[in-house]
């Protein structure tokens, strides 16, 4: 196969490794933000096919990564289940907070026909990519989606969203059980179209207790994961559970995902050790790839001696930065590339 992406997903090492990056189409590159201002608003880029399929393949064109990963938001889906959003300039994503009898009104009926314009992205894309590089569909995971849909905006601790659970369980359950069944049919979706393998993001997994960790991140995406792999067993699913600490490892064993998306808080001893487990995907803070140099250098080449000697794919520890110089990142491609 000549796609490394897929190649590591499946248990082979690959060196030097494939790479790509969280968010790496963005505010970042000037071609995007020119395309931004076409779109009007970022939901209408989200839900513009032609325009989506541009800016997913904007990185691929610029820097030859291993995949592209479809242009799209985690909130999509509460929007196609009928919830208001809005991006604001500096604010990020507005909703109207969830109530408890909203969740019973949910519209998923509808919601696939609202999300089928990422379908029509994937398929764009696939035509215009190379056979080497690998195109990535996602979502977010229940728990993430459910703490912006609660809360109505992002949150520092997100604790809108752990006392709703905590005071409401059944409630808390239905709509877990709601964004997982859609969430898994969205992935299916993108999968049918063309999509490789998925992602599914669950940046917030970092602030949970035991109890509720197994109940909001590690249930939900356990039973997304049978329902993809009942319609489409072979595909590679890969998670991101930022900042879930020494969570990962059970994690990885009950959700029965097929690699791991690690933060970069994560020791690299630890990693690897999970790495004799499954292929991980990371973990570079993305403030070293913004500062450059030699902490740059320096946090590749530890990330690569810990991490090359199974499979892995390079990835930063969680999304790129706005501010990131578009140097550094040739800079970091160049490193890894030069490796023999
Ligand atoms: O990786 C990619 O290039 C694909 C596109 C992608 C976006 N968002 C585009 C986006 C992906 C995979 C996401 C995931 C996402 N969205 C997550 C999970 C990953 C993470 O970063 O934690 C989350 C939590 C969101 C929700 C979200 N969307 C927030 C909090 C914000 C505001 C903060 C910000 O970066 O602006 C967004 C907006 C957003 N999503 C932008 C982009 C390119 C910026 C909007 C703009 O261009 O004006």
């Amino acid at each position: 196969m000549m796609k490394k992406l897929l190649n590591v997903l499946n248990g082979e090492k690959v060196f030097p490794p494939p790479v790509w990056l969280m968010r790496q189409a963005g505010r970042y590159l000037p071609e995007y933000r020119e395309i931004r201002k076409q779109a009007g608003s970022f939901l209408h880029l989200c839900q513009n096919p032609a325009l989506a399929a541009e800016v997913t393949l904007q990185p691929i064109r610029r820097f030859g990564f291993d995949a592209a990963i479809l242009f799209s938001d985690i909130l999509v889906v509460p929007h196609a289940l009928g919830r208001d959003l809005r991006f604001e300039e500096g604010r990020g994503p507005i909703m109207t907070p969830l109530q408890q009898s909203d969740i019973a009104r949910l519209n998923r009926d509808n919601a696939l026909s609202v999300l089928s314009p990422a379908f029509e992205t994937i398929k764009k894309v696939k035509a215009q990519l190379s056979d080497n590089t690998a195109i990535i569909g996602f979502c977010g995971a229940p728990w993430t989606v459910a703490t912006y849909m609660i809360a109505g905006q992002a949150t520092p601790d997100q604790a809108p969203a752990r006392l709703f659970a905590y005071h409401y369980k059944q409630d808390f359950a239905a709509l877990m059980r709601c964004l997982a069944d859609v969430s898994a049919e969205y992935l299916i979706g993108q999968i049918k179209a063309g999509a490789d393998c998925v992602q599914i993001f669950d940046s917030w997994a970092g602030v949970l207790d035991e109890q509720s960790f197994a109940a909001a991140c590690i249930a939900p995406v356990r039973y997304m994961v049978q329902k993809i792999r009942a319609a489409c067993p072979k595909v590679p699913i890969i998670a991101f559970p930022r900042g879930a600490g020494l969570f990962y490892r059970t994690y990885a064993e009950k959700t029965g995902v097929t690699a791991l998306g690690l933060d970069w808080t994560m020791p690299l001893s630890f990693a690897a050790k999970l790495q004799e487990k499954l292929p991980v995907q990371g973990n570079l803070d993305p403030l070293r790839l913004m500062a450059g140099g030699e902490v740059l250098s320096q946090g590749v080449e530890a990330i690569l001696s810990a991490l090359q000697y199974r499979p892995f794919i390079f990835n930063l520890g969680h999304g790129i930065m706005p501010q990131t110089p578009i140097s550094h990142v040739d800079a970091m491609l160049n490193q890894l590339r030069a490796l023999r």
